[in-house]
């Protein structure tokens, strides 16, 4: 069969959450041809119907029992559910992609972004985590760097939208927004929260999450990088501040080229979340030279956490995953 025509069987866990919903938008917008297609979400969703393509589909219950030639299945649920779901098909031939951060630092478990490290997923690579949103958008352009010249370490700073929380912190911030707070939740709505997740040694969940994955992903144990990562009130669309160093001095223009030859990264004066959200391309700006370093640039990197950061890169490895199957 043409590969190009080849259909395979999807299923998506998580299908009403932020991410799932962005699944479904990016199914609707690309040509990647399926033939079954089960949803599945909590309680609270059961029964409720999605248009995917020209076809009507109902969420359901997560079962073992449907997953029987289910090819692929992308996971856009907590942490929790993903361990225990994809334990439970564990014995089918399904490929799990999960968003969760359940087996991102696992060694033998791929965490995979297809224009890096495809070549990671082996034959027989039952589970492929998705990296962190922040992660994802950070090593891209890492990546790219990385064919100028080594990196010797790396200080991030981020500004990361409400949607980054999933449904649940969206809804508390669109409810801020129309002046209603509720006692015991965070306060999100015009304000900045200086960490994301619990702290360990100094450093918050979010901060050793892009950190450690950054790491495993571009195989350098002794990358030298720092962290710091705040929420704030943005809707959508991760920002991050970057200063990257080099081995050697690197002249600017040298980095405008590579990025300028890229296909997905766009280098730019100035951008903001808002031009930013909703598209499939990974921004970089303020792009400029240590004044005092010479090895040393600073630049500032913006995607969608949504699409670049969840399901984009779990649409993009399913295509390439879908020839090998
Ligand atoms: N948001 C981001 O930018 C982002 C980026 C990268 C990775 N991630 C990760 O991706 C995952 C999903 O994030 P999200 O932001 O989409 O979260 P979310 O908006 O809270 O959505 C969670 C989804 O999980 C579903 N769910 C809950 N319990 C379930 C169950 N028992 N069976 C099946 N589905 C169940 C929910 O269904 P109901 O709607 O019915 O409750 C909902 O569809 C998380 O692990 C997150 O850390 C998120």
């Amino acid at each position: 069969m043409n590969s190009q025509n080849k259909k395979v069987n999807l299923a998506l866990v998580g299908a009403t959450g932020l991410v799932g919903i962005e699944f479904i938008k990016i199914l609707n917008e690309r040509d990647f041809p399926f033939n079954k297609l089960f949803l599945f979400a909590s309680e609270k969703n059961f029964g409720k119907k999605i248009k995917v393509k020209d076809s009507v589909y109902t969420v359901n219950r997560f079962d073992e029992k449907y997953f029987d030639d289910i090819d692929i299945a992308f996971f856009a649920t907590s942490t929790k559910d993903s361990l225990e779901m994809i334990k439970m098909i564990k014995n089918k031939k399904t490929v799990s992609i999960d968003n969760s951060s359940a087996f991102r630092m696992k060694e033998n478990i791929p965490l995979v972004v297809p224009e890096v490290n495809f070549h990671k997923i082996k034959k027989g690579t039952k589970i492929i985590a998705n990296p962190n949103c922040s992660t994802i958008q950070l090593v891209t352009v890492l990546y790219l760097l990385e064919r100028i010249d080594k990196i010797n370490s790396v200080v991030v700073s981020t500004y990361q939208a409400i949607s980054g929380g999933g449904k649940e912190l969206m809804n508390i911030f669109l409810k801020q927004q129309k002046g209603i707070y509720t006692e015991n939740e965070p306060v999100v709505f015009n304000n900045l929260i200086q960490f994301i997740g619990k702290f360990k040694n100094g450093f918050c969940e979010e901060e050793h999450k892009i950190i450690n994955e950054t790491k495993k992903i571009l195989e350098n144990k002794k990358l030298k990088i720092t962290a710091t990562t705040i929420r704030v009130p943005v809707l959508n669309s991760h920002t991050q501040s970057v200063m990257a160093e080099f081995k050697k001095n690197v002249g600017i223009d040298k980095v405008k080229k590579i990025i300028n030859k890229s296909s997905g990264i766009v280098l730019t004066d100035t951008i903001d979340p808002i031009s930013v959200s909703g598209t499939n391309l990974v921004f970089v700006s303020r792009l400029r030279k240590d004044p005092f370093f010479k090895n040393r640039i600073h630049f500032i990197i913006t995607a969608d956490n949504l699409r670049i950061g969840a399901a984009l890169n779990g649409i993009k490895i399913a295509e390439r995953l879908r020839d090998e199957i």
